[in-house]
C-alpha cells in the first residue's frame, strides 16, 4: 500500500527509546530522560519577549517564503562574526529546523542513485533523508581507534565519479566528537581535488569544549562554492520547539531549495523567525552561560563512566553527548545495545540510545543535556543497575 520510499524508511532510534520511556512516564515512573538530543534550559528570555512583540505587531502573515529579510543578514552577521563565514542574505534560506533545511538541500542536490557519503556512526536522519531523494549512502565507518572521525585517506579512497556529496557533521551526533580546525583542513585538501558537494550540518558548532578551535567547512576559499552549510538554532539557544533552521550556500542552489520549499511549506513560522532574530542578533550571554554548564556536566559524567568496570569511552569535545563503548558489560541474555538500553530503562529507569541507532552496536547515547541533579542520580542508578547485570 504505501510508496516504496515511505517503506525504505526506517523509525527513529531516538525515538523510539523515548517513546517508551514517555509511556513509562505517563504510568507515573520516575524516569530519567537522557535520550533527548535537546537543550534542558527554557529559551532565553529576551527570546521569547521578542516572539510575543511580534505577534503584538502582527507579523502573523506569510513572509518572504525564504525568511524575512531582517533574520537572513542577522545570520550572516552572525556566521561572519563567529566563523568568518562570508555570506550575503540571498544565499541564505531559514526554514523549519536544520532538518528541513537539510532536506531542502538534499533534494535540489541527490537525483535517484547519486552516491553520498556520510560518516558513521550517523545520525539517523542523515541517511534516511539521502534515501527518500534517492541517493545511495556510501558510509565512512570510524571507530575509537581514530577517535570516531574520518580521516583524508578515507575519504579520498571513497571519492568516485558517482560521488555527488559529502554529507559532514562538526561536531557529531552521536560521538559528540569535534574536527579541530586542522582535521577540517586536511579533509579539505582531498575535497579541493573532486568535484562533490560538501552539506556540511554544523547545527552544534557553538557547543565545543576545552578551547577546540573550530573552523567551519564554510570557511575554505578552495571549496566555498560547493559547501552548503546548515545551521540553527535550536541547540544553541535552546529553541528546539521554535523550528528554526538556516541553510547558507551558492546563490543557484539556494534558488533551487527556494523553490522546493516554497512547494512543500512555504516560509517558517513567522512569529519563529522574529524570535530567532532576537537569539541571532542579541546578547549572547545566555548561549555562554549554557555551555559553561554543559562543559561542568560534561566533566561529570566523563568522570563517573570512566569509574564504571568494563565501560570505556572517547572524550567528547562537542556537542551534549557521551558515547561509551559497552561491549565490557554485555552479558549471554543483554547481549546488545537495544538490549542493554531497554535493561537500563526497566532496571534503572533512566533512557538512552542505543549505539545500534547510528549504525554503531557496542555503545550507547548518553545525552547530558540534563540539571546536575538529573545526573548524578542517572549515574548512581545505572552504575547500581551495572553492578546488578554482572553479578546475575
Ligand atoms: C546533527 C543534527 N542535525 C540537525 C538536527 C536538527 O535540528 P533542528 O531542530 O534545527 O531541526 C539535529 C537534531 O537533533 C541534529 O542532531
Amino acid at each position: 500500500m504505501l510508496s516504496a520510499r515511505a517503506a525504505r524508511l526506517k523509525e527513529s532510534a531516538t525515538i523510539k527509546v523515548s517513546g517508551a520511556a514517555k509511556r513509562m512516564i505517563a504510568e507515573g515512573v520516575d524516569v530519567i530522560n537522557l535520550s533527548m538530543g535537546e537543550p534542558d534550559y527554557n529559551t532565553p528570555e529576551h527570546i521569547k519577549q521578542a516572539a510575543h512583540a511580534a505577534i503584538d505587531a502582527n507579523h502573523t502573515h506569510y513572509t518572504i517564503n525564504r525568511g524575512i529579510p531582517a533574520l537572513r543578514e542577522a545570520v550572516c552577521r552572525r556566521l561572519k562574526a563567529d566563523f568568518n563565514v562570508d555570506y550575503t542574505a540571498d544565499q541564505v534560506i531559514v526554514s523549519s529546523g536544520a532538518k528541513q533545511s537539510l532536506f531542502n538541500i538534499i533534494m535540489a542536490l541527490v537525483d535517484e542513485g547519486d552516491e553520498v557519503l556520510l560518516p558513521y556512526p550517523a545520525w539517523p536522519t542523515h541517511p534516511e533523508a539521502i534515501g527518500i531523494a534517492g541517493g545511495k549512502v556510501v558510509p565512512l565507518y570510524t571507530d575509537e581507534k581514530s577517535h570516531f572521525k574520518i580521516t583524508p585517506r578515507q575519504l579520498e579512497e571513497a571519492i568516485t565519479p558517482q560521488s555527488r556529496m559529502l554529507l559532514f557533521s562538526n561536531p557529531v551526533n552521536p560521538t559528540g566528537m569535534a574536527y579541530n580546525d586542522s582535521e577540517v583542513a586536511a579533509l579539505v585538501d582531498v575535497l579541493k581535488k573532486h568535484h562533490l558537494y560538501i552539506l556540511s550540518d554544523e547545527i552544534y558548532a557553538r557547543l565545543c569544549y576545552d578551547g577546540l578551535a573550530y573552523r567551519s567547512m564554510a570557511s575554505f576559499p578552495e571549496i566555498y562554492d560547493r559547501v552548503i552549510l546548515v545551521q540553527g538554532v535550536s541547540k544553541a539557544y535552546a529553541m528546539t520547539g521554535w523550528r528554526i533552521g538556516f541553510s547558507c550556500g551558492p546563490a543557484a542552489i539556494m534558488k533551487a531549495a527556494d523553490k522546493i520549499q516554497g512547494h512543500s511549506t512555504s516560509n517558517a513560522s513567522s512569529i519563529a523567525q522574529y524570535a530567532a532574530l532576537a537569539a541571532v542578533d542579541g546578547p549572547q550571554d545566555a548561549l555562554d552561560d549554557m555551555l559553561a554548564t554543559y562543559a561542568k556536566r560534561r566533566t561529570y559524567i566523563m568522570q563517573r563512566f570512566a569509574a564504571m568496570p568494563g565501560v570505556h569511552y572517547v572524550e567528547p569535545q562537542g556537542a551534549f553527548y557521551l558515547f561509551p563503548n559497552i561491549n565490557g558489560v554485555l552479558t549471554d541474555t543483554v547481549d546488545t545495545s537495544e538490549k542493554l538500553a531497554l535493561y537500563l530503562l526497566e532496571e534503572a529507569h533512566v533512557a538512552v540510545v542505543p549505539g545500534i541507532g547510528f549504525g554503531a552496536e557496542g555503545f550507547l547515547r548518553i545525552s547530558y543535556a540534563a540539571s546536575m541533579e538529573q545526573l548524578e542520580e542517572a549515574c548512581d542508578r545505572i552504575e547500581k543497575a551495572l553492578n546488578k547485570l554482572r553479578k546475575a
